[in-house]
């Protein structure tokens, strides 16, 4: 199947990232590349660093950004481990990084990657196939009715979590789940009728939180996204874009805590955590998609873009 994404706001991102001719770049979420395409575009004597754990993503970006071979770099790999990655490497400062969290259009329409309630197909849900051996068909049959409880609670914050979990577990005790419209059928027979019609997608939060789980997506985001920061020279841009509320409140928590001076409880007198910011907040409510592109491109609808600015410069530890 072609590779499919189009990149959400894609000029708010280039446009933030105020990209310097001979500065250096990290797309920590390369996906098919067309962000990256944008901000090699750009460069002249600088370089962009682009991650990605999903192998067909790499493919993808390969091909799009192969005119730009001389100043691009991608790498499969899983951005926590960017950090030390672009340390190995000689990179001890950067001038701007993206970050482009959840998953591609690909992922979620090719039927085979199990993501999708809408296409049918095995229940995996791995971004990276290689180095990831849990899959969400893993979860959904040996997890116990307790633990499918918390997941879907705490990452797709599924109000019908006990019933939907009570029904797996009866289901799977006669035969095993192994697809996403069996799992999407269980799902619906769980909820009910007038919230499997008023949801646009009545089995979207199960969904979200076996993928969230699967693939670890908000393990260490917090502790990655500040040694991003700590990389960023002064005035260098880090931009995120999110999709939900869970992966949004942890950007905007290290955002202020980073952008924050002292962070002593509110009545000390003064001040004793010696707390300094390292970036300041470029808009302090986070960037939306406009009107037009939401009407074109759905994906965009819940996209949140949060951009902070390095503030001294700081040395690498
Ligand atoms: C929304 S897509 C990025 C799309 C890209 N900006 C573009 O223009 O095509 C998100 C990508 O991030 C990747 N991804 C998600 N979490 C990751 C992680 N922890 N490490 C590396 N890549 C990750 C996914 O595999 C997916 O390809």
């Amino acid at each position: 199947m072609e590779f499919h994404h189009i990149p959400v706001m894609l000029n708010e991102v280039i446009e933030n990232l105020n990209i310097k001719p001979n500065g250096i770049y990290v797309d920590c979420t390369v996906g098919g590349g067309g962000h990256s395409f944008e901000i090699a575009k750009r460069l002249k004597n600088g370089h962009l660093f682009c991650f990605d754990r999903d192998e067909e993503a790499i493919e993808k970006a390969t091909k799009t950004l192969a005119k730009f071979s001389d100043r691009v770099t991608i790498i499969k790999a899983n951005f926590k481990e960017a950090p030390h990655i672009l340390k190995e490497r000689g990179v001890e400062k950067i001038d701007g990084f993206l970050v482009d969290l959840g998953v591609s259009s690909h992922q979620i329409d090719e039927g085979e990657r199990g993501f999708s309630f809408v296409h049918d197909g095995v229940l995996d849900m791995r971004m990276d196939r290689q180095e990831n051996t849990l899959t969400a068909k893993d979860v959904v049959n040996t997890f116990s009715y307790d633990e499918l409880v918390k997941i879907f609670y705490d990452y797709g914050e599924e109000e019908f979590a006990k019933v939907i979990a009570k029904n797996i577990v009866k289901v799977r005790e006669k035969s095993e789940i192994s697809t996403t419209f069996q799992l999407r059928d269980i799902i619906e027979s769980s909820l009910p009728k007038k919230v499997v019609f008023s949801r646009g997608g009545a089995s979207k939060k199960v969904f979200q939180a076996l993928r969230i789980y699967v693939n670890g997506e908000l393990d260490g985001l917090d502790a990655f996204l500040k040694e991003m920061i700590d990389l960023l020279n002064e005035k260098g841009r880090g931009c995120v874009l999110t999709f939900h509320s869970l992966e949004d409140r942890i950007v905007k928590n290290v955002f202020k805590l980073e952008s924050t001076d002292c962070i002593c409880p509110p009545k000390t007198p003064i001040c004793i955590c010696g707390h300094k910011a390292t970036v300041k907040l470029v808009s302090r409510k986070p960037i939306v998609a406009t009107a037009e592109e939401q009407k074109q491109n759905s994906r965009s609808t819940s996209a949140k873009l949060r951009v902070v600015e390095g503030l001294i410069a700081r040395s690498m530890s």
